[in-house]
């Protein structure tokens, strides 16, 4: 197999020399640069005259990554498959439009200030109850009717030794989707030359406050666009999860994945038993909970594996490794064909999976959940990183 690929690729080497064919093995990602390199063009205005500028991060080893500064949306991951074809794995639009009017359903932004659900969109910290919008049902959602997925943010370019990078930040004002304190906050993309994206998390408060920051990207590995991801095999390195009740909220209990159709500590199909009448599957219309990691570091301080998805037809895998303590695994339960992604295609039910690194979902509700309240003087800081390779 191994000796049959090299011959191959000796033959399309040569092929290219002798000027036979004009077109290489792999699409290349960047005019014959090697260099890692990062840079910046318009992506368009919007309709209050804000520019959005789109930033592309190449790092010479075959992967492009394109942020816009709106949501810091990554709105494109072009990684090579296992023969060096490129392809982009990330869910989004190709127009500053469709994520402003669309309704984009949390298409690779920042998500926040509190991503995920907060039931009935209230919480209490010293003695104050807080009423944040009830955005989703009766609960609160990503961070509100504005949250940090719809605002600008001011970006700072990164060069390092190796690697480029870009820093988005932004101060989201005290009172801001009725949130206490003001948040400054900094989310840190880089792209390293092992074609790894790796995010930092950072937030500071003037208040006490709440704060559980995610990115939220839909990965389909084969390509966006390429059809549903029931054929790509997780696997999560959780024994428990939070179940919810009917609306999505976490009841508080830590459940055994073990003999349920919740378990991925083997890597196993996506699609294998998602069709199972199993109460917490019928609920989500699928995947959508949040895994308690199985965590050797207690503090979410250390970097430590968290999931890993390969896809078979295209070999990409890729590799999440967090600061934090739980990853909601998503499987695009409501994705449902009212949307043409970046490629011209139609996005319909499980075309793409989301895995956000996060803090419990209704932490501030949930005494038994590590806590997401931060205090002036502390400092929110997390980190996540999506490897992609091939098998
Ligand atoms: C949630 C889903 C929700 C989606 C938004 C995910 O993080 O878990 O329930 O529908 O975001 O599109």
């Amino acid at each position: 197999m191994r000796f049959t690929r090299t011959v191959g690729r000796i033959a399309a080497v040569a092929l290219l020399f002798t000027g036979l064919v004009s077109f290489g093995p792999a699409t290349p990602v960047a005019t014959g640069d090697r260099q890692p390199r990062i840079d910046k063009e318009l992506f368009g205005t919007t309709p209050e005259g804000v520019r959005v500028d789109r930033y592309t991060l190449t790092n010479g080893r075959g992967m492009r990554v394109r942020i816009i500064t709106y949501g810091g949306i990554i709105q494109s991951i072009e990684v090579p498959d296992r023969h060096g074809r490129t392809a982009n794995v990330a869910l989004g639009f190709n127009n500053l439009t469709d994520y402003l009017e669309n309704n984009s359903p949390y298409f690779g932004c920042i998500t926040g200030r509190y991503a995920n659900r907060i039931a009935n969109g209230r919480f209490t910290l010293d003695g104050v109850t807080y009423q944040l919008a009830q955005n989703n049902g009766q609960n609160h959602l990503h961070g509100g009717n504005v949250g940090f997925d719809k605002v600008h943010w001011a970006a700072t370019e990164i060069r390092e030794r190796d690697v480029v990078g870009l820093a988005l930040r932004r101060v989201s004002p005290a009172g801001e989707e009725n949130y206490p304190g003001a948040l400054d906050t900094t989310v840190t993309y880089r792209l390293t030359r092992d074609n790894t994206i790796r995010i930092d998390y950072r937030a500071t408060t003037d208040a006490p406050t709440i704060v559980n920051l995610t990115n939220h990207t839909y990965f389909n590995l084969a390509g966006e666009g390429s059809g549903d991801i029931n054929d790509h095999r997780l696997m999560l390195n959780a024994s428990r999860y939070t179940p919810v009740d009917e609306t999505l909220i976490p009841t508080g209990d830590l459940d055994r994945v073990a003999g349920t159709p919740m378990d991925f500590r083997r890597a196993t199909a996506i699609g294998e038993r998602i069709r199972n009448n199993f109460e917490q599957l019928v609920i989500g219309r699928g995947y959508d909970h949040n895994y308690v990691l199985d965590r050797r570091d207690p503090t979410f301080r250390e970097l430590e594996l968290a999931g890993r998805v390969f896809e078979p037809t295209s070999g990409r895998v890729l590799t999440v490794r967090t600061t934090e303590p739980g990853i909601q695994f998503y499987s695009g339960n409501f994705l449902d064909g009212t949307l043409v992604g970046t490629s011209g295609r139609m996005y319909r039910q499980g075309d793409g999976f989301a895995l956000e690194t996060q803090h419990f979902p209704d932490s501030p509700n949930q005494p038994n959940f590590p806590t997401t309240v931060l205090r002036p003087g502390q400092v929110y800081q997390t980190t996540t990183t999506y490897g992609f390779g091939t098998a």
